[in-house]
């Protein structure tokens, strides 16, 4: 006997049917559609587990059959930051989206890929602009590993707390979906000019604060002072709302400004 798939079994007491609207699309130049599910549910489930019961049965609401949903997840605990959507309109994590507490019983759901990078396939996006930022702003500590370099530099508990909840930033895309100064740019050869992002600034500031990664804090500035940095913020503070791990986007904004300026007027006066 085969055993049902969890989308076509009928729900059992605990379960309830949850009725999912899918923006799909099957490759970056496609026209983009709708599809309608409806998905048998368990108490606490995410919504990963609802687009892997869609998977087990990729049949739509009306019985046609589609094939299953494109979708990128990894850890599975809000922490590599994959799995980023627009759910009801609001971007966020799908593995820490609970289906119980996110929404009512008998209301719909609907899921779409993030608007702000080009979309691969379905909800997988190319968030390769947001890696080129951190590139452009150095956003590593320069280290030679190939010897013995004894102990890192000492760092105040100040410092530490504030470095800390920078470094908890997973590259998820949120903040650059949520911010008006952020365009879709699928031309690699202009990212160089368009805005960063408030993740770019944060983690050029959390670098800056880093003792050895200081040494190339000029760079790093150098960087954020010009077209696309951080005076291409709006101050909108939208940023700030949205990031899953509360990091104070909108201080390490006002952080990197200042200490752009300060660049700037140094590099005024010294004429390098
Ligand atoms: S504060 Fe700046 S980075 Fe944040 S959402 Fe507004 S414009 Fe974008
Ligand atoms: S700053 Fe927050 S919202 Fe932006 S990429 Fe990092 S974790 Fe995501
Ligand atoms: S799967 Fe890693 S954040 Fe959701």
């Amino acid at each position: 006997m085969v055993a049902p798939d969890a989308a076509s079994a009928p729900a059992s007491r605990s379960q309830r049917v949850l009725k999912v609207a899918v923006k799909r699309q099957a490759d970056p130049a496609a026209p983009p559609r709708w599809e309608r599910f409806e998905v048998p549910v368990e108490p606490g489930a995410n919504l990963i587990s609802v687009l892997q019961a869609i998977a087990s049965r990729p049949t739509t609401t009306d019985g046609t059959s589609t094939t299953p949903i494109a979708y990128d997840s990894g850890c599975l605990e809000e922490v590599c930051g994959s799995c980023t959507m627009l759910v009801n309109g609001k971007v966020r994590q799908a593995c820490s989206c609970l289906v119980d507490q996110f929404i009512d019983a008998g209301e719909a759901i609907t899921i779409e890929p993030m608007s702000k990078f080009p979309v691969v396939r379905d909800l997988c996006v190319d968030r390769a602009r947001l890696f080129a930022g951190l590139q452009r702003v150095k956003a590593w500590v320069p280290l030679d590993g190939t010897y013995h370099l004894g102990p890192g530099p000492k760092e105040s508990p100040d410092d530490q707390e504030v470095r800390y909840a920078l470094s908890t930033c997973m590259s998820c895309g949120c903040c650059l979906e949520a911010c008006p100064q952020y365009n879709v740019e699928p031309d690699s050869a202009a990212w160089d000019h368009e805005f960063v992002g408030a993740a770019v600034i944060s983690q050029a500031r959390l670098f800056n604060m880093h003792g050895t990664g200081k040494v190339l804090k000029a760079d790093r500035l150098e960087a954020l002072s010009g077209r696309g940095g951080v005076n291409d913020c709006g101050n909108a503070q939208n940023c700030v709302q949205v990031c899953p791990k509360e990091i104070p986007l909108t201080e390490s904004i006002a952080a990197a400004g200042r200490q752009s300026t300060v660049h700037a007027v140094k590099k005024f006066f010294s004429g390098r």
